[in-house]
């Protein structure tokens, strides 16, 4: 019975033609059929002579069986969510946790995907630590720059030739194009940025080192950090990539800011990535930050409690076409595109900027199915062959 219906089911399908059965998504057909389908060609070599296309991964994905299965099989780089991070790693001064750095290397290794060392110096997830001497004050100067380049050769030291690259600093730069005033910043001044580069040089010369951030979509931002890798390449050192991140609206930005950003970071020489990439479909609720859903207007702030309505599902496809789109027509200048959650159930969006929300801001379902985006980028890679 189930083979019969399996049989007429693929036979329908295949005599629709590629248009209609990517307008029509194929679970409105058939959806065993689709998922059967599509299970034949992994997602990232659609993107063969493009760029790369990872996701970002966390070790406690491992623990679940369907979704390993479904990121080793779909994308072919891996960034760490937090395992890399100063307050993972280095929780105590002097001593350092690899636990979960080295599972992922070593699982990476493994399954033949890059990894991305994300992150080495950043404003958060710091430990209580670092920036305070025993005497409860502000270390010097002097102590924390010995502290930073302890932590950079450390940390790339063990990973030498196993990590590609290094999101070295994160999030350095303001809306408004000032230096955020982190206490890197604060306590070194704005050459700490140049000081966590050439130690990084320093550390491992063959490794890739890149800058990422938020919000390049704005001008000033943009500027900003134009002129910030302009001021690093001065002093010799080579920036391979500048990654923005990407998590998206469904209205937010407009994608002529995201072409913009793209090609102006391009013109210095440097590639770009996607680090970060996610399409939210919930209201936003960033005056609600770190509240809890059930604090809130569940009905307003969490509506697809559910399941994800088609006409939703249909506007998300439609934004992520229009960003592939762009990516697409300037994939010689981009070397990455991370989606950052590998499935709709474990991604952050679920719980930022309010917890405990249903959010659907992936390509791939909580069964690690595709959606209609999943399609939309599919049609649009079949028409950009490179
Ligand atoms: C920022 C950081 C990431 C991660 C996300 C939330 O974008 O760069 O490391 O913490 O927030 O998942």
């Amino acid at each position: 019975m189930l083979l019969r219906y399996l049989l007429l089911c693929s036979l329908s399908y295949n005599l629709l033609s590629y248009e209609q059965k990517t307008a029509k998504t194929k679970s409105e057909i058939c959806p065993e059929v689709t998922q059967v389908n599509l299970a034949a060609v992994p997602f990232y070599a659609h993107f063969k002579g493009h760029f790369q296309l990872g996701t970002g991964f966390t070790p406690s994905y491992l623990k679940d069986q369907d979704l390993t299965r479904h990121i080793f099989k779909n994308f072919s780089s891996l960034t760490s969510e937090n395992a890399f991070k100063f307050s993972i790693v280095q929780p105590h001064h002097g001593s350092f946790d690899f636990s979960q750095t080295d599972l992922i290397v070593d699982v990476a290794q493994k399954e033949k995907k890059e990894v991305v060392g994300h992150t080495l110096i950043w404003e958060t997830m710091n430990p209580s630590w670092l920036f305070k001497g025993a005497d409860g004050k502000d270390r010097s100067r002097q102590e924390l720059l010995k502290i930073m380049k302890d932590h950079i050769f450390t940390v790339m030291g063990r990973y030498r030739g196993k990590v590609k690259g290094w999101d070295v600093v994160n999030e350095a730069i303001m809306k408004d194009g000032t230096y955020r005033e982190s206490d890197w910043y604060r306590i070194i001044g704005e050459d700490y940025i140049l000081k966590a580069y050439q130690f990084a040089a320093e550390a491992d010369p063959e490794a890739e080192l890149y800058y990422n951030d938020y919000g390049l979509y704005g001008e000033k931002k943009l500027l900003a950090t134009v002129e910030m890798i302009k001021k690093l390449q001065e002093q010799g050192l080579n920036i391979h990539t500048v990654g923005f991140q990407g998590h998206l609206m469904l209205n937010w930005p407009a994608v002529s800011d995201l072409e913009r950003a793209i090609v102006e970071l391009n013109k210095l020489g440097v590639m770009v990535a996607v680090t970060e990439l996610d399409v939210t479909v919930l209201p936003g609720a960033w005056e609600h930050l770190n509240k809890s859903i059930k604090e809130l207007d569940s009905h307003k702030y969490n509506p697809y409690i559910g399941g994800l309505p088609m006409d939703v599902e249909k506007k998300q496809a439609d934004r992520y076409r229009e960003v592939f789109e762009v990516l697409l027509r300037h994939s010689e200048k981009i070397s990455r595109v991370t989606l950052w959650a590998p499935n709709d159930g474990v991604s952050w969006m679920n719980d930022f900027p309010v917890r405990g929300r249903r959010d659907y801001a992936a390509v791939f379902d909580r069964k690690n199915r595709v959606k209609k985006s999943y399609f939309e980028i599919l049609t649009l890679l079949k028409n950009n062959n490179p």
